[in-house]
């Protein structure tokens, strides 16, 4: 990018998070601080194909650290995977002059980032998703607000499964990663927890732990799913079949996406758009914004899709620890 950058787009995209609107401010008020003006792109890749946009001033973004959701709106866009509603979006960029786009979302988005970089148009991505699922960096906005939202509903179930010894089987979000489940699980000490990384022993990694729990002297019992592992109805079916109590079941759902985002979710979205409207100043696009051990790195978009997160094992093994019926008892 050799051009003195005037104007920049900023969407939010795929499914929303906590502290989105926190990393929108941050880029409007960058980029007005670095003379560059901002326009809002509402309805993520599907609004830039329509044209769907919105004047940002410092004002505009005022009032919107505390608040979830995204006042930018967000979707999946289908017409955005073809090559004709790209071109559309290209026409868009042309028409409002933007010489970027800052894109915030998870890796659908950075996929759909990639592609429109392709055709000449730079972008940013600032990372933004509940499930922490984003290879190309340690965090991802919005999973310290769905964690803790999460953490909350459980500590109130566990308070009612108490009192009338129960068996509880609640299902968290997470369709293709556990990193939620497994925060989650660990934090509020579950009987058992399964994820999408680790489905094959459901009588090693559930049956046993309740068992186990049980033989221990317990008489209630939490068991945190991650959508991706199984729904929570199938596995408290199969904890009935097999110990012949009926577990209640609470699938969480769009409660962990919502909310006032937490301290870390919203300063960590301030740096995180600070620092992709800098990018854009510095005279570098085409790259993702992320963290690695609380510093932020800038990782070119195409290395950047490449790259893969692993459920970490040691936590994972920390959280067995913890359990009762699992070989690491008898060690
Ligand atoms: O990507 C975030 C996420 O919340 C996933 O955990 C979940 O599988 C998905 O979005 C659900 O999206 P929606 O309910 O919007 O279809």
């Amino acid at each position: 990018m050799e051009k003195k950058v005037r104007r920049i787009g900023v969407l939010t995209s795929g499914g929303d998070a906590p502290g989105m609107n926190a990393a929108v401010r941050a880029v409007v008020r960058t980029a007005i601080a670095n003379g560059i003006e901002c326009i809002g792109i509402r309805r993520g890749w599907q609004g830039l194909i329509g044209c769907d946009f919105v004047r940002m001033t410092r004002e505009s973004v005022g009032h919107l650290l505390s608040r979830g959701g995204t006042v930018l709106y967000t979707a999946r866009s289908e017409e955005f995977m073809t090559p004709e509603g790209r071109q559309k979006a290209v026409n868009t960029c042309k028409m409002l002059g933007l010489d970027g786009i800052v894109a915030i979302g998870g890796d659908g988005t950075f996929r759909g980032a990639l592609e429109l970089s392709r055709l000449g148009v730079p972008v940013v991505g600032v990372p933004a998703t509940i499930d922490n699922d984003v290879g190309c960096t340690n965090y991802t906005i919005g999973f310290d607000s769905a964690c803790n939202t999460a953490i909350e509903c459980i500590d109130k179930i566990r308070d009612t499964m108490q009192s009338h010894e129960r068996c509880s089987v609640v299902e968290v979000m997470g369709r293709n990663a556990g990193f939620l489940a497994l925060y989650v699980g660990t934090a509020v000490g579950a009987t058992a927890v399964l994820v999408p990384e680790h489905v094959e022993s459901f009588e090693e990694n559930v049956i046993e732990r309740i068992r186990g729990a049980k033989l221990a002297g317990y008489t209630h019992f939490m068991v945190v799913v991650a959508e991706g592992a199984g729904n929570a109805a199938d596995v408290g079916q199969k904890i009935q079949d097999a110990l012949g109590i009926k577990p209640t079941i609470t699938v969480i759902g769009h409660i962990q996406r919502g909310g006032t985002p937490t301290g870390r979710d919203r300063e960590t979205a301030t740096r995180m758009g600070y620092y992709a409207v800098q990018a854009f100043v510095e005279g570098r696009g085409n790259c993702i914004i992320g963290t690695q051990e609380g510093s932020i790195v800038e990782i070119p978009i195409e290395e950047a899709l490449t790259r893969q997160k692993h459920l970490q094992m040691e936590r994972y093994k920390i959280m067995e620890y913890m359990q009762f019926g699992g070989s690491h008892e008898y060690q």
